[in-house]
């Protein structure tokens, strides 16, 4: 990946090198500390002649000021600041890290219009610049078009008026965004460097953090009987793995919270293969397991006080004279045979025994599962929420609250008898598909069968993990989605 930026806090002071970013308010105009780092007062003139008013989204910038040392004197909207929230002050980072364009030093002055940002808020921003600056860049081996071979990594100062407390607030959400990070370098890998193997390998290093990594190979899930998810592995090469990581940091006695995740490394369709266009979006259909990937991560590096499972099944669905045939019945984990009418309906059978497992095994006090599932809750949804299903109210609105605050939101779904009878079986308990008709529901429904009474909830997150729109804090084809939504629902209802 390209470098990270290294981000340190300061007081204020009238050091001049490198880039000069100042936070200017919509209304409030220029910040009081301008005038330290343009001497001769050309400032108001220069945004003026740029029409630069302050609003977010904006900038302007004053190359080499007369009568400083400094390259670029940058002036940034910060639009309103007293309505600045949580993920206002990420983004702005964001815009923040754009402004400064690769530069060598950047010192970001906090000091706008009458409004004192907190340290919160400054760990805020040198988080949103970590995450913007992110790129997958590894498979570049020329220098950009325009011959551009400026330096990689960045060192931003941030000044503001606790340095010393905004470093301690910027610990945690660094632990935070190294996990988005690394949820976004998995999602953005090709599926002929990261298989089944090589993504197991990647969880295994969470060790390295204190996180206890098993991997469940094909013997042992055929032991277990998981036919589910073994038989849509069948059709490749590559061996299927389950991963489970457990990150310990509660009480001993304490029942852990559990995340689950899809890990279909490619999801060609299967013997019901996928058109040709668009095909290779389908590397990212592991974004679920990434995202819990990430979450161990973020817990594990922040030294979370909870007691967390992550249980990610790692398959490929491909075509093969092995592969699994559309009709063939199979027998899952908890018992309940599934008929296979669609082998691209694949996501579900690998939750299916990895959810099973889960409650069997750990009687979690709630299992949260993600899955790039369905395309159909992209037609519902589109790219901004991620479908929410649930069995119970109250961890739904524990997660939308998060979403709300995280700016991961996600958006609740129905659930019910009546589209549980969807995906009745002439010939087995169940079949993997429903109708034509709310296709994200009854994908959901299908993975009720396999928790029993568990407090559960479901995200489908086709729609946000993948292929997702550039915005202020992401550049990034997978937006590492999830992440920080779990470890905030973690955070506010589960530590201690
Ligand atoms: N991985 C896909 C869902 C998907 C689609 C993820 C678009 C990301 C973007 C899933 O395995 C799938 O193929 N689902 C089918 C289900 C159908 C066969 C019932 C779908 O949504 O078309
Ligand atoms: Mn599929
Ligand atoms: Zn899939």
């Amino acid at each position: 990946m390209s470098q990270r930026p290294t981000i340190s806090f300061a007081k204020p002071s009238s050091q001049t090198e490198g880039v000069v970013v100042l936070l200017n308010a919509e209304e409030g105009g220029l910040p009081a500390s301008a005038s330290t780092f343009d001497p001769q007062g050309v400032l108001p003139r220069a945004i003026e002649a740029a029409s630069f008013k302050g609003k977010s989204g904006t900038s302007a910038d004053l190359l080499a000021p007369h009568g400083t040392s400094l390259d670029r004197l940058v002036v940034l909207g910060a639009g309103k600041p007293s309505a600045l929230d949580e993920s206002g002050w990420l983004k702005l980072g964001g815009a923040v890290q754009a402004a400064a364009r690769k530069a060598k030093r950047v010192t970001v002055v906090l000091d706008i219009d009458s409004v004192e940002a907190s340290a919160e808020d400054a760990a805020r921003i040198a988080m949103g610049i970590l995450l913007r600056a992110y790129n997958f860049d590894k498979y570049k081996t020329r220098k950009d078009d325009n011959g551009d071979d400026s330096p990689k990594e960045t060192a931003f100062v941030i000044a503001c008026a606790d340095p010393q407390a905004a470093k301690k607030a910027f610990a945690e959400l660094e632990a935070i965004a190294g996990g988005v990070l690394l949820a976004r370098d998995l999602v953005n890998e090709p599926a002929n460097i990261l298989g089944p193997v090589e993504f197991a390998a990647k969880a295994k290093e969470l060790e390295k953090l204190g996180v206890e990594v098993e991997i469940l190979e094909a013997a042992d899930m055929e032991k277990l009987g998981m036919g589910a998810l073994l038989g849509v592995a069948q059709g490749s090469e590559r061996p299927a793995k389950l991963v489970v990581m457990q990150w310990n940091g509660g009480k001993a006695k304490d029942k852990p919270v559990a995340f689950v995740g899809k890990g279909v490394v490619f999801d060609s369709g299967g013997i019901s293969i996928k058109p040709a266009a668009g095909m290779e979006d389908m590397k990212g259909d592991m974004g679920g397991a990434a995202a819990v990937t990430g979450l161990m991560h973020a817990l594990a590096a922040r030294k979370a006080k909870v007691n967390v499972v992550g249980i990610i099944g790692l398959v490929e669905n491909m075509l093969d004279g092995k592969a699994q045939r559309p009709g063939d019945i199979v027998t899952s984990m908890s018992g309940q045979t599934i008929e296979v009418l669609n082998t691209d309906a694949e996501g579900r059978l690998v939750l299916a025994d990895a959810l099973w497992y889960c409650n069997d095994r750990f009687e979690p006090r709630f299992m949260i599962n993600l899955a790039t599932l369905t395309g159909a809750i992209l037609i519902a949804l589109g790219q901004h929420h991620a479908g929410l299903f649930s069995n119970n109210d109250e961890l739904a609105e524990r997660l939308f609250a998060s979403g709300q605050s995280t700016g991961e939101k996600v958006w609740r779904m129905p659930m019910g008898p009546d589209y549980d009878k969807l995906i009745d079986s002439k010939n087995a308990d169940m079949k993997n598909i429903g109708g034509r008709h709310a296709g994200a529901i009854t994908a959901a429904q299908f993975l009720q069968r396999f928790v029993k009474e568990t407090p559960w909830a479901h995200l489908d997150v086709a729609g946000t993990a993948m292929a997702s729109p550039a915005n202020e804090i992401s550049q990034s084809w997978a937006s590492g989605y999830g992440v920080r939504l779990l470890d905030r629902l973690v955070r506010d209802h589960y530590e201690g």
